[in-house]
């Protein structure tokens, strides 16, 4: 309760951190090939614009499946950067099929991996599941991301074994990370629509687990930097539903533009994680470039054993760890 109301009142400052601008201090990111979940929207889409005005080989955006196969999105990445070498693969991160074609499609036309931002996320109000059964917020933020990381870390190994590599996996988590469930996560109700929890339990419990999961990555894999990041409070997408179905949302509406900064100014955590030769892994950023103020769940290691068992046996039949 203490953390509910400390985060709702007083949250992480969108301001402060570490020195950074990208447009001066991302050096060249010629070679690299880079992914990023969620990329066609909110602070994604300023991720990979910045991304891409610093010049990778090449630049994936996995997002939602879109009518004209993401050429209109595409067209204004290409507006906002000319010649940006940018590809959209359609993937519905609910989804494990979806997933595992997307992956493959990535695995088919690329041999290393040298920058993955999942960065895709979701806050729904109403409790609902995935189309394996799955609670959805968990299903997307957390579920969908260890499917898709598993099945594309072969190509973050290899190119973590190549020469000077200096190979990310950066997860967009939240400050919301604290407002969890009794024990952190209540694994008894995820193949359920977890209706009894608020739909910010939902949400805390998957951004925990991507802290948990982040931590077990870093150990797991030394020579991969493996990072989580709090953007700020960012004017986004995010909101709409929470505008639709929250009341007191709705209520507090006219205080938000006090309360926000614009998607680019929420890009900058990631983009730093992602390019600075400071970023240590294992960490939880919030704000920039300021480690260490992640709750003490996502530190505790009897948990982390338990998600993984419990990841395991739910991507049994899609990737073995
Ligand atoms: N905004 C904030 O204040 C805030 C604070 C803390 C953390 N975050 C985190 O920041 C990240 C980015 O959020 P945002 O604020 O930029 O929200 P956003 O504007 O809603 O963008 C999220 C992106 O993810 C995509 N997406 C949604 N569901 C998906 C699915 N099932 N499969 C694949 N892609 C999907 C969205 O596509 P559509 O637009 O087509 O739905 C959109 O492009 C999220 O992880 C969020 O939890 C945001």
């Amino acid at each position: 309760m203490f953390d509910l109301i400390r985060v709702s009142l007083f949250g992480a400052s969108n301001t402060g951190g570490v020195p950074f601008d990208p447009a001066k201090d991302i050096s060249s990111l010629a070679g690299k090939i880079i992914l990023v979940t969620g990329g066609a929207g909110g602070i994604g889409r300023e991720a990979v614009l910045e991304f891409l005005r610093h010049k990778p080989t090449r630049l994936y955006i996995l997002d939602l499946p879109q009518p004209d196969d993401g050429e209109a999105m595409l067209a204004g990445i290409r507006e906002a950067v000319p010649d940006a070498p940018v590809r959209f693969i359609p993937v519905n991160l609910a989804s494990f099929e979806s997933i595992a074609k997307g992956a493959a499609q990535f695995n088919e036309a690329e041999d290393r991996l040298d920058i993955c931002l999942c960065n895709a996320g979701v806050m729904p109000v109403k409790p609902t599941t995935t189309p394996e059964g799955f609670e959805t917020t968990f299903g997307i933020n957390y579920l969908g991301h260890a499917l898709l990381v598993r099945l594309l870390e072969k190509k973050l190994l290899q190119a973590a074994a190549l020469p000077d590599a200096d190979v990310r996996l950066v997860f967009v988590c939240s400050e919301g990370h604290v407002m969890v469930p009794k024990g952190g996560i209540a694994f008894d109700e995820l193949k359920t629509s977890c209706a009894k929890l608020q739909y910010f339990y939902r949400y805390g419990q998957s951004k925990l687990a991507i802290n948990l999961f982040m931590r077990e990555l870093s150990s797991k894999h030394p020579q991969i930097r493996v990072v989580a990041v709090h953007p700020g409070r960012i004017s986004t997408g995010i909101a709409t539903e929470l505008l639709k179905y929250s009341a007191i949302v709705r209520v507090t509406q006219p205080l938000t533009k006090y309360m926000t900064v614009p998607p680019a100014l929420g890009a900058r955590n990631s983009l730093w994680a992602c390019t600075s030769p400071a970023t240590k892994s294992g960490k939880y950023y919030e704000p920039v470039g300021v480690p260490d103020h992640e709750s003490k769940l996502s530190r505790d290691p009897e948990l982390c054993r338990k998600l993984r068992e419990w990841t395991d046996e739910a991507l049994k039949d899609y990737a073995s760890a």
